[in-house]
């Protein structure tokens, strides 16, 4: 039917933002609900326009690769990020074809295969460093403070050339720019925040380039860049590359210690690494809110007509658990090897870290394993908490321990 649905059948908690999931891993049951339905339902927020939350597989993808009718640079009333102007430029997520080409095609050298074989020996050490830092501390351990977040925050810091020992500049703005429950204005603010101390050191690396991918970016593609867009790339870079890869780390290995059989596979069968990464992406889908778009075109999906203007939000973890694209969705099977998930996104935007992400996981799960093969949780399950707001999800925690041999 053309019937547009009016009422809101998802009911979220004012608190809330998005009702993608309010605890533990899976996501909102009224969420996955969705699937029987028509899948696409209209909800309140969190712009101010009328807001169209998409959960089937088929059509989150049909959207993602729709890019015409579907944008990423028509602005949302109503979200920070767009109404912090100096944001977008450079910021490839704000952007559509073909500027989205001409920068992402600056960027994609930097993220090949080959690049990341040459990045793995340091990518191991880096995991093994922080592995020592905590054996030798002893247990307990907070598993997200001492490992899933310092090891890719170092990783994307050494690769962009963002000094290491500046990592409070930007970890805590970058916390709060994703908190969702922050007003619009402090998350406006610790973006600008962020983007002065980024636009610094693009400055800095004008007059000197370094062998990192900023001083490339000078090198090669100096002059087609403005200082803004530089910082505006630099930025992204820096926020995608490491809230979402430590949320991974950190409720990967929850999701592990939840299934001690599977986490035995993970730890002592190498081969089994490279599916097992693929099923806790899925599984997981960590990036919960805001891979949103703007509809340029009056649109029927699904049964509904989305109009032009109207704002439309992909719910990646429903569209990872649905029957219609996987059998026993709501399993956690490592050993499945299903292809085509998206928690990567899905389209030109599909997630330009993609390898290196993959790359750090797969390092970062059976070393940790390996190093402590009795790690376990130092609170009851129940005790876990976990960062509904956050348009990345994750643990806030995750105190953990260990025998020591
Ligand atoms: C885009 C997820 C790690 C950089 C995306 C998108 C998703 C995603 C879902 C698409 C958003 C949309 O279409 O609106 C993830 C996950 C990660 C991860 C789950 C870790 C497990 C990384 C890393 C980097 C990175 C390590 C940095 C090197 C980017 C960039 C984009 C992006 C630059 C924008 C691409 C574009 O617009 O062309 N990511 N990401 N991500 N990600 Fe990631």
């Amino acid at each position: 039917s053309g019937d547009v649905v009016t009422t809101s059948r998802i009911d979220p908690p004012a608190e809330i933002p998005l009702p993608m999931r309010r605890n533990g891993l899976d996501p909102a049951p009224e969420l996955l609900s969705l699937h029987k339905d028509d899948g696409v339902v209209r909800i309140d927020g969190p712009f101010r326009a009328p807001t169209w939350l998409v959960t089937r597989y088929a059509d989150v993808r049909a959207v993602l690769a729709d890019t015409a009718r579907f944008s990423n640079a028509a602005p949302l009333p109503g979200f920070a990020e767009a109404n912090a102007e100096q944001s977008v430029a450079g910021n490839l997520l704000l952007s559509d074809p073909p500027d989205h080409h001409r920068l992402r095609r600056m960027l994609s050298g930097q993220f090949t295969l080959r690049r990341m074989r040459a990045l793995a020996p340091r990518v191991e050490q880096i995991v093994e460093e922080h592995l020592d830092v905590m054996a030798q501390k002893g247990p307990p351990a907070d598993l997200i403070a001492d490992f899933a977040l310092p090891v890719p925050s170092l990783v994307i810091c050494e690769l962009l050339g963002v000094p290491w020992d500046e990592r409070d500049e930007f970890q805590r703005r970058s916390a709060e720019q994703m908190d969702l429950s922050r007003p619009e204005h402090e998350r406006v603010a610790a973006l600008q925040e962020l983007h002065r101390y980024l636009s610094g050191l693009v400055v800095r690396a004008r007059r000197s380039p370094a062998d990192d991918l900023l001083g490339m970016l000078v090198r090669e593609h100096g002059d087609e860049l403005t200082d803004p867009e530089l910082a505006g790339m630099a930025l992204l870079l820096l926020v995608a590359g490491h809230e979402t890869t430590a949320n991974m780390i950190g409720l990967g290995t929850l999701a592990l210690l939840r299934h001690p059989d599977q986490l035995a596979v993970v730890r002592d069968d190498p081969a089994a690494t490279e599916r097992a990464v693929e099923e806790l992406l899925r599984w997981l889908s960590v990036v919960h809110t805001g891979v949103q778009r703007t509809a340029t075109a009056d649109v029927e999906l699904a049964g509904v007509t989305i109009r032009a203007g109207d704002a439309v939000l992909v719910a990646l973890p429903a569209a990872n658990r649905d029957p219609g694209f996987i059998d026993h969705p709501d399993a956690l099977d490592i050993g499945r090897g299903e292809a085509g998930h998206l928690a990567f996104g899905h389209g030109v935007h599909h997630c330009l870290g993609a390898p290196l992400a993959r790359l750090e996981l797969c390092a970062a799960f059976p070393a940790l394993l390996r190093r402590f093969p009795s790690l376990a949780l130092a609170v009851p399950d129940s005790e876990v908490e976990f960062r509904v707001f956050n348009s990345v999800y994750g643990a806030a925690a995750l105190p953990v321990s260990w025998e020591i041999r």
